[in-house]
């Protein structure tokens, strides 16, 4: 079991970056994030990309890896990295359906052969010590009977997975891109939570389209945790909220989260990281209140103007300048 988290950030490649984990970690003590998904193969034959993506930075943890792989050898081996860099969970991507992913024998797919993926997580609870959970889909193409997810859970239950996060759709691997795989098939809460009164010993945790603390709430009621992933990238203070409104804790303003967050661009862009990956999770921390929008067009601007300038002490006064100037804060 993990340690409770009752809030998750879900891996989003190309959003849930170490900026935007820092950028969260200050919004929120609790909240259990996640890595973007990392293939097997880019993790073990590439040295730099590896020391790229397991790399954490002081304060990230709770903080799992993401593996996309299918081969119980190579995620052995991942696994392995991973828990030398300090990660404190690995999850096992059973969600992805994108042509590439299905090609190299992964993501989605594999939730079509419970048993095989019973191997991988027998083999890595083998080699490491970190809790293994697996993020799944609740069905997949003609794979799609309540009894199919039953007998995918209880597969790999059996192996030793005790926490199973459910995006609450099916996943067609033919006809809709991964985008339209996340709008297009319908939502089916009603199936996460009979799961989780079918397995009432394991850690469900639900996960698609929650936007709203209020929704948290609800489906809190049902299921141990939930998992959020678009709103948490467009409305990052939901997750101050959330947590505020879970665990009483006294709510950041977004002011000083701009203030906290800018020693570590300032760092990061010392060591080399561009502006564009730092300043990305920025855009929505004013998200629906007044002067949103012409805080995300001077983002914009300054983007156009410096991407490959220094950072420097003139970048972080003009963005809290803009944010006073143009923003009710808190
Ligand atoms: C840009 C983007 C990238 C994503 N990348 C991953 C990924 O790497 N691994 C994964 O399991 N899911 C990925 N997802 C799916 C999310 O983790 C999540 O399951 C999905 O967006 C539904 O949750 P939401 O409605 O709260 O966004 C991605 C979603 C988005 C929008």
């Amino acid at each position: 079991m993990l340690p409770s988290p009752r809030l998750m950030i879900a891996p989003m490649m190309g959003w849930t970056t170490a900026s935007y984990r820092h950028f969260i970690r200050l919004l929120s003590k609790h909240v259990q994030l996640y890595t973007e998904m990392c293939s097997v193969n880019a993790l073990i034959y590439n040295v730099a990309q590896r020391h790229y993506l397991l790399k954490c930075h002081a304060g990230e943890q709770p903080l799992g890896l993401q593996l996309g792989g299918s081969d119980p050898k190579l995620l052995v081996l991942a696994a392995q990295y991973a828990q030398d860099y300090g990660h404190t969970q690995i999850n096992l991507n059973i969600g992805c359906p994108s042509t590439r992913v299905q090609h190299a024998c992964f993501g989605a797919v594999l939730f079509k052969q419970p048993e095989h993926v019973a191997n991988c997580v027998s083999a890595l609870r083998a080699a490491v010590s970190l809790p293994i959970t697996i993020k799944t889909r609740i069905a997949v193409d003609d794979h799609d009977s309540y009894s199919h997810l039953v007998h995918f859970i209880r597969t790999v239950n059996e192996a030793g997975c005790q926490v199973f996060i459910i995006h609450a759709r099916k996943a067609w691997l033919h006809g809709l891109n991964p985008k339209k795989n996340r709008t297009i098939p319908p939502l089916r809460y009603d199936w996460v939570y009979q799961i989780k009164r079918d397995f009432p010993d394991l850690q469900i945790v639900l996960n698609g389209g929650i936007d709203t603390v209020e929704q948290i709430q609800t489906h809190l009621q049902q299921v141990d945790a939930v998992m959020i992933g678009r709103a948490a990238w467009h409305h990052p203070y939901l997750i101050a909220l959330a947590e505020h409104r879970l665990h009483g804790t006294v709510l950041p303003d977004r002011l000083e989260i701009l203030n906290r967050y800018i020693p570590y661009l300032q760092e990061q862009h010392a060591q080399g990281k561009t502006l564009n990956y730092l300043l990305a999770p920025l855009f929505g921390l004013f998200h629906k209140k007044s002067g949103a929008r012409q805080w995300r067009h001077h983002l914009g601007v300054m983007l156009q103007k410096t991407p490959h300038l220094l950072f420097s002490n003139n970048v972080a006064e003009q963005l809290v300048s803009i944010a006073q100037d143009h923003l009710t804060v808190p």
